[in-house]
C-alpha cells in the first residue's frame, strides 16, 4: 500500500527508485549519463536530489527523465507518477513562469566549487548578492557552467517565476569577424526577453526606452522570482540595459571580461579544467558516444592516449582547409 502523505509519498518514490537502480545494477552516474544519451539531460545534483528521502520530490520533468534512463514504464510508472504527485503538495503548478532557459550541453562534469559559488548567488531565499558575473578566457566553459547552475537551480524550485535567457553573443573579435555577428543591440536584446514573457511582435515597443519599461514593469508584475541569464556579454552596459528594477530576481552572467563597475556582482573566475575533471570529461564523452565504452573509467591511465587521438583527428581534419594546414601548428604561437 503506499502511503498518501506528502513526505511519506516522498520516501516512497525515492525508496523505489533506487530499489530499481539497485535491481539493474546503475549508479547515480550512469543515470545522469542515461539521461544524456536520451536527450534529456539532468544534472547530476538534480538526480542525487531525487534519489534522496531528505530533500523534497523531483519535479515531474525530472522524474519523468528518470524514469526514462531506468527504462520504467506502463503501471509501475503510472505509480511512481503519482506518488510524485501526492509527495508535491504544492503541484506541478507552483511553477508557472517563463522558460526561456536552453538545454544545458551535455556531458558536463567537474566545477562543483564554481557551482557551489553560483548556487549562493541564486538563491532568492538569502539576502546574499542578486547578481554573478562567471569570467574567464574564450571557451573556457564559462557558458556551459552558467547553464547548468541555472537549470539546478531551475529544477531545485527555487525561480517560481522561471528563468529568462539571452545570447549577447558579444565576442564578434578579430579572428572571428567572419564567422560571427556584431553583439546584439540592448533593444534586440529586450526583444528577445519579452518575447519570452510572452509579448508578441504587434505589441512589441518600437524604441529601446519603451521596451527597457515594459521589461521591468512586467518582471515587477512577476508572482515569484526570476533568474535572468546574459550569456556572452561584452559590456558592463550591455548587462545593465537588462537588469531588473524591483523584485527578488537573480541575475547571472557570462564574459570574458571582469565588469568592475557592475556594483555587488559577484565574480566567479573560472580557469582550465583540472586534469581529474579531464579525465572525466573524455570519459563521459566517450560514453555518450557509447554507453559500453568504459576504458577510461577502468583505466584512466588511458585519457592521455584517448586524448592524443583526439587531438590527432582534429589536427587531420584541419589539413582539409588549405587556409588552415596543419603547419601552422608548428609556427612559434602569435605567429
Ligand atoms: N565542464 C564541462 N564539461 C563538459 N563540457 C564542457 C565543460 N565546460 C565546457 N564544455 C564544453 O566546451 C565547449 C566550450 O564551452 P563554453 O561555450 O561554455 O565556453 P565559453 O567560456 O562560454 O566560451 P566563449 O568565451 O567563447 O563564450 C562547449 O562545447 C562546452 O559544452
Ligand atoms: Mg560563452
Amino acid at each position: 500500500m503506499t502511503d498518501t502523505e506528502p513526505n511519506g509519498a516522498n520516501r516512497e518514490l525515492k525508496m523505489r527508485l533506487r530499489a530499481a537502480m539497485k535491481g539493474q545494477g546503475l549508479s547515480q552516474a550512469d543515470i545522469v549519463t542515461q539521461t544524456q544519451l536520451n536527450g534529456e539531460a539532468v544534472a547530476k545534483a538534480t538526480v542525487s536530489n531525487a534519489l534522496n528521502a531528505e530533500k523534497g520530490p523531483p519535479s515531474s520533468v525530472t522524474l519523468k527523465a528518470i524514469l526514462n534512463a531506468l527504462g520504467i514504464s506502463g503501471s509501475d510508472r503510472e505509480e511512481l507518477s503519482r506518488l510524485r504527485d501526492r509527495a508535491d503538495s504544492r503541484g506541478d503548478q507552483a511553477v508557472v513562469g517563463v522558460v526561456g532557459l536552453p538545454r544545458e550541453p551535455e556531458g558536463f562534469v567537474g566545477r562543483q566549487d564554481e557551482i557551489k559559488e553560483l548556487l549562493e548567488v541564486l538563491d532568492p531565499a538569502s539576502g546574499s548578492r542578486r547578481t554573478a558575473v562567471v569570467v574567464g578566457m574564450p571557451g573556457v566553459g564559462k557558458s556551459a557552467l552558467a547553464l547548468h547552475a541555472a537549470h539546478i537551480a531551475v529544477e531545485e524550485g527555487r525561480f517560481p517565476g522561471g528563468a529568462l535567457y539571452v545570447d549577447l553573443d558579444g565576442y564578434a573579435g578579430e579572428a572571428e569577424k567572419k564567422a560571427r555577428q556584431t553583439p546584439i543591440s540592448a533593444a534586440h536584446a529586450l526583444e528577445v526577453m519579452l518575447h519570452t514573457m510572452g509579448v508578441t511582435s504587434e505589441h512589441m515597443p518600437p524604441t529601446e526606452p519603451g521596451r527597457a519599461a515594459l521589461y521591468r514593469a512586467k518582471l515587477a508584475e512577476f508572482s515569484g522570482p526570476a533568474m535572468i541569464l546574459i550569456d556572452n556579454a561584452p559590456t558592463a552596459d550591455a548587462v545593465k540595459a537588462l537588469l531588473p528594477g524591483l523584485g527578488n530576481h537573480r541575475v547571472l552572467v557570462t564574459s570574458r571580461h571582469t565588469f568592475t563597475s557592475l556594483s555587488g556582482a559577484r565574480h566567479v573566475e573560472l580557469k582550465v579544467l583540472t586534469v581529474d575533471e579531464s579525465v572525466e570529461l573524455i570519459d563521459t564523452a566517450l560514453q555518450l558516444f557509447n554507453p559500453h565504452d568504459l576504458r577510461v573509467r577502468k583505466d584512466p591511465g588511458q585519457a592521455p592516449r584517448q586524448a592524443v587521438r583526439a587531438t590527432a583527428a582534429g589536427i587531420a581534419r584541419l589539413g582539409r582547409d588549405p587556409e588552415r594546414r596543419p603547419a601552422w601548428l608548428a609556427r612559434p604561437p602569435g605567429r
